[in-house]
């Protein structure tokens, strides 16, 4: 598809996304907001609820608190743990059972993105059942409500409890698709700093960079609008002040609320303004070598934004302002040059690796492909890349070449 194709899609797009509900999740936020849903659930009229997660948050004892309380408010509830990374749609359909049998009134997902994904493309087996998951892959094909939902995260970073997409993979795990519709918004969000302050600092630097990419990438696309914009910045300002003080381990309860709000901000501004190559690059990385998401973002983040050059120059600049970093006499040139550097920096100080040397000559031609059908014509990036610029990406990527 030629280019003026590809924009053409875009602003049809960015038209449509206009007359659609982009209301925001309600926000709780703070230490010990989860200890505290139970009553507000209570005031809700909500009565039953399903509460979706994983082994290790069971195993880390993050729901106990929690439980203690439902038991308190008098609540009716079952825990369902058994959700585990890259979710599949048989996942999602022992949820729809388990609601349905216990006559639940709203879905708790507490957990990482695995989770929180799972849980929210249940709601679609819940309330259209007739219908198999798979049919509702892609932009805008649910519309009927899903059940309440609250999305609670225990990692900073996908900001899906904000977004109105659910990623699941196929039953064998190497292909993952997106089922993206505004009805999938969660209704309530709590973000409790009490349950990242145990993470180990992988889980806080990958995560943390990919809530920065989504912000960035957001930006830096043409369909951004002033509410995505401002969301984007929020985020680099909040990762800036936040990110390297909780990887470094400081116990400062603020600092991990403001990681939760940035990664939260993020995933705002990513869902209606779209991702670019940094994503689409990482993405089949991700599938290829197995590598994790935020940390290959990370690497590959910098590397993209050099590749747009001065296109995104002013674009740079002003987020230069945000991470506190920018020189007011220099022009945008040198301040989006200061602000890549930073991102540099901070992936150097987190110990994220600056080229990814596994990737494979061989496999040049299959990555190019994965990332090419991805990016287009969906993505709204500052620049279309050829193949041959994609490809030119995975060597830079790679160490092969500056
Ligand atoms: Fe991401």
């Amino acid at each position: 598809m030629n280019e003026i194709a590809s924009r053409t899609i875009q602003k049809t797009l960015k038209a449509l996304s206009g007359t659609l509900d982009w209301s925001e999740p309600e926000l709780h936020v703070g230490e010990g907001t989860l200890r505290q849903l139970p009553r507000l659930l209570k005031e809700k009229q909500l009565k039953k609820v399903l509460i979706v997660t994983d082994k290790g948050i069971i195993q880390a004892g993050l729901l106990e608190q929690f439980i203690m309380n439902l038991d308190e408010q008098g609540m009716t509830y079952r825990v369902f743990d058994g959700i585990e990374p890259n979710p599949t749609i048989e996942m999602c359909e022992e949820i729809a059972i388990h609601f349905n049998s216990l006559h639940a009134d709203a879905i708790i997902a507490v957990g990482g993105g695995s989770v929180l994904d799972a849980a929210k493309a249940a709601g679609i087996v819940i309330t259209q059942p007739e219908k198999p998951l798979s049919a509702f892959r892609g932009l805008l094909k649910v519309w009927k409500k899903t059940p309440y939902t609250v999305m609670v995260p225990t990692t900073a970073g996908t900001g899906s409890e904000g977004t109105i997409a659910s990623v699941l993979s196929s039953a064998t795990g190497n292909e993952k698709y997106a089922i993206m519709d505004n009805v999938l918004t969660p209704d309530l969000a709590v973000l409790d700093s009490d349950l990242i302050q145990t993470l180990p600092k992988s889980l806080i630097a990958g995560p943390g960079m990919d809530a920065l990419t989504h912000a960035v990438e957001a930006y830096i696309g043409q369909s951004n609008t002033a509410e995505t914009k401002e969301h984007a910045k929020t985020t680099v300002k909040l990762m800036s002040e936040n990110l390297k003080k909780v990887y470094d381990g400081e116990v400062d309860a603020e600092a991990r609320e403001n990681l939760l709000l940035a990664s939260y901000y993020g995933g705002r501004a990513f869902t209606r303004a779209y991702v670019g190559y940094v994503h689409a690059i990482s993405h089949a990385l991700t599938a290829y070598y197995n590598l994790p998401h935020g940390s290959t973002n990370a690497t590959v983040l910098p590397h993209v934004l050099r590749l747009f050059g001065d296109n995104i120059a002013d674009s740079l600049a002003e987020l230069a302002v945000e991470a506190g970093i920018e020189n007011p006499e220099g022009s945008a040139v040198e301040n989006a040059k200061r602000f890549i550097k930073w991102v540099d920096e901070m992936n150097e100080s987190m110990g994220i690796a600056k080229h990814i040397p596994e990737i494979k000559e061989t496999d040049l031609d299959g990555l190019t492909e994965h990332a090419a059908k991805e990016a287009h014509p969906l993505y709204p990036v500052p620049v279309i890349f050829t193949r041959d610029d994609i490809k030119e990406a995975y060597r830079i990527v790679k160490g092969e070449i500056e």
